[in-house]
């Protein structure tokens, strides 16, 4: 049989600022169940002024380098959608400040929430080709819509980092995997805007047509049934949005579930994004952190996966756990970087939101703020400045 591919360690961060929602309502006047309840999320991350998607990257990918080295790494994916430069990749940034070698190829994809799951899929087709390979995926992104805006309580901020090698130790892919592609305006940041316009009943009802159309490809191309799926991962912009999904997969496959076993199934799926907010490209890996965080009996097990960026593309796949895998696992680090985020009320909210970079080309220097290894110090003649502060 071929050799398999897929992920050998996972490690993820967030920011160091959080925002509940009991906080927000106070601002918004919403019923707070609306938000713990309705759309199934507690708190968002809020990054510091010298946090953004690189420095929430390096502390993601510094503990899988700690503990592999990057004797093998010849290439870099980064995947985000809050992109810094429109030229250089924020991954080359990640490249300096993790001191790699200079034998590496890095390389910036987008592709909204999905391009995490396209970087997975060709560091697999890389390690394939030459398994003595191995490819350091990331992915980083801090969701940010209008203020006062519907979206607004979907925030987030996280990067994941995610060793793909043969012979993995925590998830072997599974070769079927099913694709969606359908241009579609439903969410979307054009190049002079922070924030994404987004229309969201015609971005949900979108999603759940590629959980339909990434499904019947799967099943076209030999996927597995639904039934021989332990549970699914789905790229949460807000949790409930996974509990819809897995509804409209459980029509789509035939199968009669009730409210209750969905709810069973995905809920451990969600015990991050729930209090992180949406991270788009991480969302979905964090997903599967916490489904391998919370359970180290899943050994032979298979795990499905949905992909959703809007636009939109859409995937499905699925992976084995790998047995042993609990020895591998990050717990501790990953429920500590959540546990850490200093809570912060509404005016530091808006404070952060109002004062963006300035664009005049001059010196600005940041404040430390951040509680993580890496930070944004400031801005000169229009080039980020970044420093290693653990
Ligand atoms: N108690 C319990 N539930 C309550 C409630 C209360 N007091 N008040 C409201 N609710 C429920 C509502 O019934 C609703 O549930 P259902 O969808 O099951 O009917 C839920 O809370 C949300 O309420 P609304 O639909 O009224 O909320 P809204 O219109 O203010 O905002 C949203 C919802 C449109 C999704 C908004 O959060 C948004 O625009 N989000 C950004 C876009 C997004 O996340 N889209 C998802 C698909 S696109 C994607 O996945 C890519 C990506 O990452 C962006």
């Amino acid at each position: 049989p071929d050799l398999p591919v897929g992920i050998h360690d996972l490690s993820f961060a967030t920011s160091s600022l959080v925002l509940t929602h009991t906080e927000l309502s106070k601002h918004t006047g919403a019923n707070v169940a609306k938000y713990h309840t309705g759309i199934g999320q507690k708190a968002m991350s809020v990054p510091a002024a010298d946090e953004d998607i690189v420095t929430m990257a390096a502390d993601a990918a510094a503990p899988v380098i700690t503990r592999h080295g990057t004797g093998r790494i010849r290439t870099l994916l980064f995947a985000t959608e809050t992109s810094i430069d429109q030229s250089k990749a924020a991954g080359v940034y990640l490249h300096s400040l993790l001191r790699l070698p200079s034998a590496i190829r890095v390389v910036e994809l987008k592709q909204a929430c999905y391009s995490g799951t396209a970087a997975l899929q060709f560091a697999a087709a890389l390690v394939a080709r030459n398994p003595e390979e191995q490819v350091l995926v990331l992915a980083s992104d801090i969701a940010s819509y209008d203020l006062d805006s519907p979206g607004e309580a979907t925030q987030g901020a996280a990067a994941v980092a995610m060793l793909v090698s043969a012979k993995p130790a925590l998830v072997e892919l599974c070769p079927a995997t099913g694709l969606h592609t359908d241009d579609i305006a439903d969410f979307w940041r054009p190049n002079y805007r922070s924030t994404a316009v987004v229309d969201g009943k015609k971005s949900a009802a979108a999603y759940l047509a590629a959980v339909d159309g990434a499904w019947r490809d799967y099943q076209a191309r030999g996927g597995l049934p639904l039934e021989q799926l332990r549970t699914v991962c789905y790229h949460q912009p807000f949790t409930r949005m996974a509990f819809k999904a897995h509804q409209q997969l459980t029509n789509a496959a035939g199968i009669k579930s009730s409210n209750k076993a969905i709810e069973s199934t995905i809920a451990p799926t969600t015990r991050y994004n729930e209090t992180i907010g949406n991270s788009y490209t991480a969302s979905l890996y964090l997903a599967l952190a916490a489904v391998l965080d919370g359970n180290d009996t899943l050994g032979e097990e298979t795990i499905g996966f949905f992909s959703y960026g809007s636009g939109s593309v859409a995937e499905f796949f699925a992976g084995r756990v790998v047995p042993g895998y609990g020895d591998r696992l990050r717990t501790r680090a990953h429920r500590e970087t959540i546990a850490r985020r200093r809570p912060i009320d509404y005016a530091a909210y808006l404070k952060l939101r109002e004062h963006p970079l300035p664009h005049d080309g001059g010196m600005h220097l940041i404040p430390r703020q951040t509680q993580g290894n890496f930070r944004l110090c400031g801005i000169s003649n229009h080039q980020r400045l970044y420093e290693v502060v653990g």
